[in-house]
């Protein structure tokens, strides 16, 4: 199966939800390059969530001490708690996060980056991360970031496997 005709799975982290506007904005805005997509909160998931062929989307903020979401928390520890090669998964990665937090700005999607990257699941591009102290609103830059990535790495020849 080529990208184009592979699910795009948005997997959710969030606590006050702007994360599950972010996707649920990308699944209305992005069908034209890619079908379906598919939003999923975190919550009851496990590393079963790559079982899938599928490109993957992690789109989470951070909270407390540069932590995921408390509803992430069950699918990122399931990262380390069981392990496999992920070697198949193809990912990006949408980090919320604000910068009066500096030491731990964006670490929810960071840390989803470096465990999904110690298993060998492969990211496309850059982690794009989002300032809530910017002045730019998340929704509409995540949903133009997701395009570009979109048109930049859902190429036959970046993710044909
Ligand atoms: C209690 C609290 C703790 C936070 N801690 C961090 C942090 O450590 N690092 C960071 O970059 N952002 C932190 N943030 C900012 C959020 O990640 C940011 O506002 C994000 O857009 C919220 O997304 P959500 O509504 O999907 O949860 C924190 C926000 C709150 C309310």
């Amino acid at each position: 199966m080529n990208a184009a005709s592979r699910p795009l799975i948005i997997l959710v982290g969030t606590v006050t939800n702007t994360a599950e506007q972010v996707a649920r904005a990308i699944e209305m805005d992005c069908a034209d390059l890619i079908q379906p997509i598919e939003v999923h909160r975190m919550e009851g998931l496990d590393i079963r969530a790559f079982d899938r062929d599928a490109l993957y989307v992690i789109c989470s903020s951070t909270h407390g001490a540069g932590d995921v979401p408390q509803n992430a928390q069950t699918l990122y520890e399931s990262l380390g708690s069981e392990p496999r090669y992920l070697g198949h998964v193809r990912y990006g990665v949408i980090a919320l996060g604000d910068s009066i937090y500096p030491n731990t700005f964006c670490h929810g999607g960071l840390r989803f980056d470096e465990r999904l990257a110690d298993l060998g699941a492969v990211r496309l591009g850059e982690v794009f991360r989002h300032d809530a102290s910017d002045g730019t609103d998340a929704v509409a830059a995540g949903v133009a970031w997701c395009r570009n990535w979109l048109a930049q790495c859902v190429k036959p020849s970046s993710i044909h496997t």
